[in-house]
């Protein structure tokens, strides 16, 4: 892989780093400032003609700059005239406007995965990005992390006796997979979510009794945290023991933090798809660089 590198974005938190030291492929970093009228400036510092290029950046807040950013990081990179250009983008924002759900709205992410295809990416890699099938929207090879196995590598001895517990319908898959490989039970609640306020309830009829048990509720993303309040409060009110959460992309917006205290959420758990200096966070550099490893396989 002499003619392969390894190109960290405005946006790594450490992923492009990791990519490297796995794959052991040279690191190259790019120059980047903010100008004084507060646009971006970004240069690639390396003659990278003719290589294999590796971006990696994420889209974590402030995503809109983030992407920009990565555009102006696409367009640089082509410039080289690469070999293949692989975009690793650990957290894909807007990935959750997924559809239209009111009249007159954009489906986000598709918009943004055909702009990134027209720059002339050849394969993208993404972790957990909301629904799967968003990334059909993308005409090249795409793949998708999923990191559950790796959570339950780094949590699996304090969490094996839990209950896990899928919030909504969407994070169903995701409890099954935690609690098979922790060897333990799993149960999801029925939500509702306002389209236009974006207000979050429990719908009737959701039951189950933790009877003390520890329990661990699992999501892709934690933003506001009116998800997860409504899963923590509903495992306090049925006998839940100490209430932990993991998610993907731990975005957690203004307030949240403190929301998901104040619902008795004792223990927060992401990755390093996203910035985020108040919780525990897993890093997904490993699995990121396998699936990185997969796709130059396949594309030789
Ligand atoms: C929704 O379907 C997602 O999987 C998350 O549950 C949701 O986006 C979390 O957002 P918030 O923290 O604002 O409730």
């Amino acid at each position: 892989m002499d003619d392969t590198v390894i190109l960290s974005g405005t946006a790594s938190n450490g992923i492009a780093e990791g990519v490297s030291h796995f794959l052991k492929l040279p690191l190259i970093k790019i120059e980047s400032k903010l100008l004084p009228d507060g646009e971006s400036y970004i240069r690639i510092p390396k003659d990278l003609s003719g290589k294999k290029i590796i971006l990696v950046q994420s889209t974590y807040p402030p995503q809109d700059k983030h992407l920009i950013e990565l555009f102006l990081l696409l367009d640089a990179a082509k410039s080289f005239n690469p070999k293949n250009l692989i975009l690793v983008i650990p957290y894909l924002a807007y990935a959750r406007q997924n559809q239209r759900f009111n009249e007159g709205e954009p489906i986000s992410v598709e918009a943004i995965l055909k702009l990134i295809r027209s720059m002339g990416v050849n394969s993208l890699i993404t972790v957990e990005p909301h629904r799967l099938e968003s990334l059909e929207a993308f005409e090249g090879n795409s793949l998708i992390i999923d990191p559950i196995a790796a959570f339950a590598k780094a949590i699996g001895k304090e969490f094996k006796n839990s209950v896990i517990l899928a919030p909504d319908h969407g994070a169903i898959k995701r409890a099954e997979k935690l609690a098979s490989l922790l060897k333990t039970d799993h149960t999801s609640l029925n939500k509702e979510r306002d389209k236009k306020s974006g207000e979050v309830t429990l719908a009737e009829g959701n039951e189950y009794d933790f009877k003390g048990r520890d329990v661990v509720i699992i999501d892709d993303i934690v933003s506001t945290g009116g998800t997860v309040v409504k899963a923590a409060e509903f495992a306090k009110k049925n006998n839940a023991g100490k209430i932990s959460v993991i998610a993907a992309h731990l975005i957690m917006a203004d307030g949240c933090y403190q929301r998901l205290k104040d619902a008795g959420v004792s223990s927060i758990i992401g990755s390093n798809t996203v910035e985020n200096t108040r919780a525990r966070i897993i890093d997904l550099s490993e699995v990121i660089a396998e699936g990185v490893s997969s796709v130059l396989k396949t594309s030789d």
